[in-house]
C-alpha cells in the first residue's frame, strides 16, 4: 500500500463471529477497518466517515435468506456515493442473489464460507481499481477546466454496473501504450472508446488515425496502410503517406480487424513488431511509433482456429482486451443514451420536442435492442422527426413487435448460471483460468461448463 493513510474498510455482518473474523484477516493485511452489524448501521458510518471500501453481507436479522435487506442497503449505498467500492458475501446456495447484487452496481462478490487469499485478493484489487477510477475522474474533471467551453472529448455515456469494468479499463490501460483490443457487437460503442481511450492518453495532443479494414479493397490495403511513392502503380501521381506514417506519435485505430486479408496479415504483424514498413514501390524504411487500437464484433479465437486470422497477431493486438457489453444487458443507460440523442437531434433538426412520454421510455426499457446503442440512436431520430407533438410517444420510435428481452426473475437455474459465467469471464477480459478461480470453480469445471453453454 503505497499511501501514507492505511485503506479504511467497513465491514458489514449480523454475526459477530464472521465479523471478528474479517476483522483479524484485514488487520493483518495493514487495513483500518470498522465493523457493524446492521444495514441501518452501515449507512450512518458512510454518511459520517470515508471509507475504500464496503465489504457486506447480504442477508441480515429482520429476513435472513432472500438478499432483500442486502440489496435495498446497495441501493442507498450508490446513492449516497456511486464510487465507493462495495463487495458482498452470501452463500453460495444463494449465487443468483449475488449475481442480482452485481447487476445492482456491486464490483465483486464472494461466496462463505470464503476463502482468505482469495478474499484478500478481491480486496487489493477492488482498492485499487477504487483509486484508479478516482484518479480518472479528477483527470476528467481537471481536463473539463483546461479547455474553454468546458468541452472533453467524446461523451461516453456509462452509468450501469456492467459499464463499470469498461471504464475502469479506460482510466487504467488508456495512459499505457499497451495495444487494446476492443470486441462488442455492432452499435455498442466500439469506435467511442476507441476515441476515448486516445483522449486519456499520453498521445492524446497527437493524431488518432483511423482505418476501416473492412471497407479497404485488397488492391489498396497496403497502400492505404503504409503509403506509396511516385509511379508505384498506374494512378500513383505522387508520394502519399500511409495511416502508420500519419499515426506516428499518436493512436492508430484499425477497426474491423477480423477483415484483414490473410494475405496482409504478415505485413502488419511485422510493422506492429518493429515500428517499420516501407512504402509501396520504395525500398527505403520508414519508422513510426503508434500505439494500437484495434475493433471487431466478430470472434477472433474462431477466426484463428478456422485459419483465418494469424494467432501471432492477435497476440500482438489483444494485449489488453476490452469487451463492451450489449445495450440489453446494461439497461441502466438506456434513459441518459436517450436523452443524450434527443437533445443532438432537436438541435439538429431544430425541432421543439421536450421529452419522451411514458409509453415510449417504457418501450424504450422493454426492447432488446439487437443493434445496440446505434439503433437506440436512430429510434430516437426517427421519434424526433415523427413525432406532431412535444413528446415523443412510443409509436414514433419506430421499435420491431416481439424484440422484449429476457428478465432475471424469469431466467431459469442454467440461464443464470450462464449469465453469470459470461459476466465472470468479460470482468476477467477472457481470461478462463482467472473466471475459474473467481467463481470457485476448477478448470475442469468451468470448461465443462463452457461447452455446455456454447460460450
Ligand atoms: N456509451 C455511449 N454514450 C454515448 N454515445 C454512444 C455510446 N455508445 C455508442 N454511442 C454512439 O452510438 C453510435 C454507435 O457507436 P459506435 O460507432 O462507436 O459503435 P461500434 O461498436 O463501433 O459499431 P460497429 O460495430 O457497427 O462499427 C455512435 O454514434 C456513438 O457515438
Ligand atoms: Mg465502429
Amino acid at each position: 500500500m503505497p499511501d501514507a493513510a492505511p485503506h479504511r474498510i467497513l465491514i458489514a455482518d449480523d454475526q459477530t463471529d464472521v465479523l471478528e473474523a474479517l476483522r483479524l484477516l484485514l488487520k493483518g493485511e495493514g487495513y483500518a477497518t470498522e465493523s457493524v452489524k446492521s444495514p441501518a448501521a452501515v449507512i450512518k458510518a458512510v454518511e459520517a466517515r470515508d471509507f475504500s471500501l464496503v465489504l457486506m453481507d447480504l442477508n441480515y436479522a429482520r429476513d435472513t435468506t432472500s438478499g432483500q435487506e442486502g440489496l435495498e442497503l446497495l441501493q442507498k449505498l450508490q446513492t449516497i456515493d456511486a464510487a465507493l467500492p462495495v463487495v458482498v458475501m452470501t452463500a453460495w446456495a444463494s449465487v443468483d442473489v449475488a449475481v442480482e447484487a452485481m447487476r445492482r452496481g456491486a464490483r465483486d462478490f464472494m461466496t462463505k464460507p470464503w476463502d482468505n487469499p482469495r478474499l484478500v485478493t478481491i480486496v487489493r484489487n477492488q482498492l485499487e481499481l477504487g483509486s484508479a477510477v478516482r484518479a480518472y475522474r479528477r483527470l476528467e474533471q481537471e481536463n473539463q477546466l483546461l479547455r474553454p467551453g468546458g468541452k472533453t472529448g467524446p461523451t461516453l455515456i456509462a452509468q450501469s454496473p456492467a459499464m463499470r469494468p469498461v471504464l475502469e479499463m479506460i482510466a487504467r490501460v488508456g495512459p499505457s501504450d499497451a495495444n487494446v483490443l476492443i470486441t462488442g457487437e455492432n452499435g455498442t460503442g466500439k469506435g467511442l472508446v476507441a476515441q476515448a481511450l486516445h483522449a486519456v492518453s499520453a498521445r492524446a495532443a497527437k493524431s488518432l488515425i483511423s482505418v476501416n479494414m473492412g471497407g479497404l479493397p485488397e488492391g489498396v490495403f497496403e497502400s492505404e496502410l503504409f503509403g506509396h511513392v511516385r509511379g508505384a502503380f498506374t494512378d500513383a501521381k505522387a508520394d502519399r503517406a500511409g495511416r502508420f506514417e500519419l499515426a506516428d506519435g499518436g493512436t492508430l485505430f484499425l477497426d474491423e480487424i477480423g477483415n484483414i486479408p490473410l494475405s496482409q496479415q504478415a505485413k502488419i504483424l511485422r510493422t506492429i513488431e518493429t515500428g517499420e514498413f516501407e512504402r509501396v514501390g520504395s525500398s527505403r524504411t520508414f519508422r513510426a511509433n503508434v500505439r494500437l487500437v484495434s475493433a471487431t464484433n466478430s470472434d477472433l479465437q474462431a477466426e484463428v482456429a478456422a485459419g483465418k486470422f494469424r494467432q501471432d497477431l492477435l497476440f500482438r493486438l489483444n494485449t489488453i482486451q476490452l469487451h463492451l457489453p450489449p445495450l440489453r444487458e446494461r439497461r441502466e443507460d438506456i434513459e441518459l443514451l436517450a436523452q443524450h440523442f434527443l437533445k443532438q437531434h432537436v438541435a439538429r433538426y431544430s425541432k421543439a420536442i421536450t421529452g419522451f412520454d411514458e409509453s415510449a421510455l417504457e418501450a424504450m426499457r422493454g426492447y432488446a435492442w439487437p443493434g445496440n446503442v446505434r439503433e437506440l440512436d436512430h429510434a430516437v431520430e426517427r421519434g424526433v422527426l415523427m413525432a406532431p407533438g412535444k413528446v415523443i410517444r412510443a409509436p414514433d420510435l419506430g421499435l420491431a413487435a416481439g424484440q422484449a428481452a429476457p428478465r432475471l426473475e424469469e431466467m431459469s437455474i442454467e440461464e443464470v448460471e450462464a449469465f453469470l459465467i459470461k459476466k465472470t469471464l468479460a470482468r476477467c477480459n477472457g481470461n478462463a483460468r482467472q473466471a475459474a478461480e473467481e467463481l470457485g470453480l476448477s478448470r475442469s469445471a468451468f470448461y465443462r461448463r463452457l461447452e455446455k453453454y456454447g460460450l
